[in-house]
């Protein structure tokens, strides 16, 4: 209900500042009030057509008066223009992970280390269910949401502020009508998409041509990581608080307080939470959610036991990783039972050749799965699966689908087994042997490895080509257009266009992508090349010990630190594709055979070629190498405006590449805040903690004294 003194009909023009800023301030109280009934405890207490009468009004009243928009306005949930690139901020405190398991014994065993760890005394657990989401960090600062991080590696992920700001679940600003609200809060909870939408969203993919998205919590990732707010708005998603990870100003005993205090303050937390004082209870709470599981519309994949007392908490600790007082007790892996239409062989970037089932559409909870891997030849003949089987099935989490194994059929005739072709599906080179793999000798010949190369050059966690998976991969190689890596690099828009699939947009996307990809960094690009046995985290070591390597050198060689950080990286990455053996294998965690593996992709002579194409078309590194040693080490940057000399990518560029961090909002962590033209709330935010604020001439002039080289 609005407060009768709501005035909704006088013309703006008609109000003086004054009562206009009033006026401003209750309507959004109201509409924040309503957008809580309506979306967190979905008890709407106002019709659609009454509620859209106040936010227009908001609406209104901010255009006339344009000086009293605020960040935390209902209305400016969605920003103005895409971001280049998502800022790397550190978390409040770490995010640790749950030590997980699947057998209640375990649990038995959690619960006796708890026990004997507080000296014996009783325990009780609180118990929620485990959400299959996005984990997420949320930044609340004298109550206003300041930033969102994801979790990356746990110390610091991707600020995602803009974008979490769209869903219509986390609170712009807490509610302080129940308790007040705390000077700093920093909160945990899970990213979730629902079922429905999901499926939705599927649909309407595939419609548009784009390829269909393996589950909710990569759909909710997806959303979460676009550089355009406007994107994530149209994606459905929720937020789940469910911990607190640093606070000022507030204190508590129990996790249930903590809980209801999220509440308080307008967050949405798990459904279902219970009290547990005995494993059977906590047994019991586990099956009865495997029991609901499929009815729920988003996925959960066990539950969590956590001690609920907060000094017993602090008295167990953690390990590096997890804490001692917590426990993820996962459900078994979903099963369904399908028939295998047909096996086929498919190539995979290193030229394995995979059997895979293609199964008749099953739904495993909530997730339509139509094929399964059977691994190798060696598996397929243990599990004895042939076309026309029928088979169990089983999904767990985001893990490709298994084939369990057989389900007999006594009465039915069955077809031969299936035989390993001796030459490659996709470019016909007889095949090799190596224990149970088979696979394709034609590393630069054979189209399917390519495409395989190509899909892997551009995930997410290589160089981060969005757009650009499988079909469309596939169709680049058929069609001639892409016949190394780095041709991907010459695709332009008159290519693609018109080609299936590319309709719209999705070709200026995707050319647009990968001119973007070519700014990355070194780690990224190293796993991208898919040398064999490098991971993502060997590729992370290798550059950061080859970037130490030139760094040193460099030092000893100036005499000094350096600033431009591209050029190390450059350096580094020579320095690399020289290594020898022995140098390789000093390095922590890469034995011998990996070693090898790693000296004989550098050494062959198209790969060095190839590499050196790639290069060719302009990548640049943007490590932040100066982190220890820069001028500008540690300390973080804030832009607010708009700049004249330089885009905001290459001021974040010189301030990264001299160990300067650039976060997206001010805190009191921040250094300094850079104002450019029409600097906006960041501004006013920096003078309220008094942080040093700069002009763009007086940034160009610190960056000088730094030492960095201005373009
Ligand atoms: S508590 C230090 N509670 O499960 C403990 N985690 O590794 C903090 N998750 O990625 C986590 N539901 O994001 C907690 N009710 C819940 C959860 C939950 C899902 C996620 C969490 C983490 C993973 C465990």
């Amino acid at each position: 209900m609005s407060p009768p003194s709501l005035d909704l009909d006088t013309p703006p023009q008609a109000l003086n500042p004054d009562e206009a800023a009033r006026l401003v301030e209750s309507l959004r109280e109201v509409i924040r009030h309503h957008d809580y009934l309506y979306y967190v405890e979905a008890r709407p207490e106002i019709s659609d057509g009454e509620y859209d009468r106040l936010f227009r009004r908001l609406q209104e009243l901010e255009e006339a008066f344009p000086h009293l928009i605020t960040a935390d306005s209902p209305t400016q949930r969605v920003a103005g223009e895409p971001r280049e690139d998502l800022p790397t901020l550190r978390h409040a405190a770490p995010m640790l992970s749950l030590d997980s398991t699947n057998e209640a014994a375990e649990v038995r065993r959690f619960d006796e280390r708890v026990r004997k760890g507080l000296g014996g005394r009783a325990v009780e657990y609180l118990l929620e269910p485990k959400l299959d989401g996005v984990s997420l960090e949320l930044v609340y600062e004298a109550g206003v949401l300041v930033r969102a991080v994801t979790r990356g590696n746990g110390e610091e992920g991707e600020g995602v502020t803009e974008n979490v700001r769209t869903i219509p679940t986390v609170p712009l600003r807490l509610r302080d009508r129940v308790r007040p609200v705390p000077p700093f809060l920093s909160v945990r909870g899970e990213v979730l998409m629902y079922l429905s939408d999901f499926e939705a969203l599927n649909q309407q993919l595939v419609e548009e041509g784009l390829e269909p998205l393996a589950n909710p919590r990569n759909a909710a990732a997806g959303a979460l990581r676009q550089l355009d707010a406007r994107i994530t708005a149209r994606r459905p998603l929720d937020l789940l608080a469910y911990d607190i990870l640093a606070l000022e100003g507030a204190e508590f005993k129990e996790d249930r307080e903590v809980l209801e205090a999220l509440r308080d303050w307008g967050l949405k937390t798990p459904e279902r939470v219970a009290l547990a004082s005995t494993v059977e209870e906590i047994l019991e709470y586990h099956a009865s959610y495997a029991r609901d599981r499929d009815r729920l519309d988003y996925e959960i994949d066990g539950i969590v036991v956590k001690v609920n007392d907060l000094a017993a908490r602090a008295v167990l600790g953690t390990t590096s990783r997890h804490p001692r007082w917590a426990l993820a007790f996962k459900f078994e892996p979903r099963k369904e039972i399908t028939r295998v239409e047909r096996i086929v062989v498919s190539v995979g970037r290193t030229g394995v050749l995979t059997p895979v089932a293609l199964l008749r559409p099953v739904e495993v909870g909530g997730v339509t799965v139509s094929r399964a891997s059977l691994h190798n030849r060696d598996e397929l003949r243990r599990k004895d699966i042939r076309e026309g089987d029928l088979v169990r099935i089983q999904r767990a989490g985001d893990v490709i689908p298994q084939v369990v194994e057989r389900v007999e059929e006594p009465s039915r005739e069955r077809k031969p087994p299936f035989e390993m072709p001796d030459r490659c599906p996709a470019c016909g080179s007889p095949v090799k042997i190596r224990g149970p793999f088979t696979f394709c000798p034609n590393r630069f010949g054979c189209p399917a490895q390519l495409k395989g190369r190509i899909v892997h050059f551009a995930g997410r966690r290589a160089l981060d080509i969005e757009g650009l998976g499988d079909e469309k991969a596939s169709l680049l190689v058929d069609r001639g257009l892409v016949r190394e890596l780095a041709d991907l690099f010459d695709l332009s828009v008159e290519d693609l266009k018109g080609l299936p699939g590319f309709a719209d947009k999705a070709a200026t996307n995707l050319v647009e992508g990968i001119r973007r990809a070519k700014s990355t960094e070194l780690r990224r690009f190293l796993f991208a090349l898919g040398i064999p046995e490098v991971g993502e985290a060997v590729a992370r070591d290798l550059a950061e010990h080859f970037l130490k390597v030139v760094r040193t050198r460099a030092a000893v060689e100036k005499g000094e630190g350096r600033g431009a950080g591209s050029d190390l990286a450059a350096e580094a990455l020579d320095a690399l594709r020289r290594a020898s053996q022995e140098e390789l294998q000093q390095i922590d965690g890469i034995g011998p055979r990996m070693a090898d593996e790693i000296y004989d992709f550098f050494q062959d002579p198209r790969n060095a070629e190839a590499i050196d194409r790639i290069l060719a078309k302009g990548i640049r590194f943007r490590e932040a190498v100066g982190q220890e040693g820069g001028a500008l080490a540690g300390k973080r940057f804030v832009f607010t405006g708009a700049l004249e000399r330089l885009s905001r990518s290459q001021a974040k560029a010189l301030v990264e590449g001299a160990g300067g961090r650039v976060m997206s909002g001010v805190s009191r962590e921040t250094d300094y805040v850079v104002a450019g033209s029409e600097a906006g709330s960041k501004l006013d935010k920096a003078r309220e903690l008094g942080t040093r604020v700069l002009s763009e001439e007086e940034f160009l002039r610190l960056l000088e004294e730094a030492g960095v080289r201005v373009p």
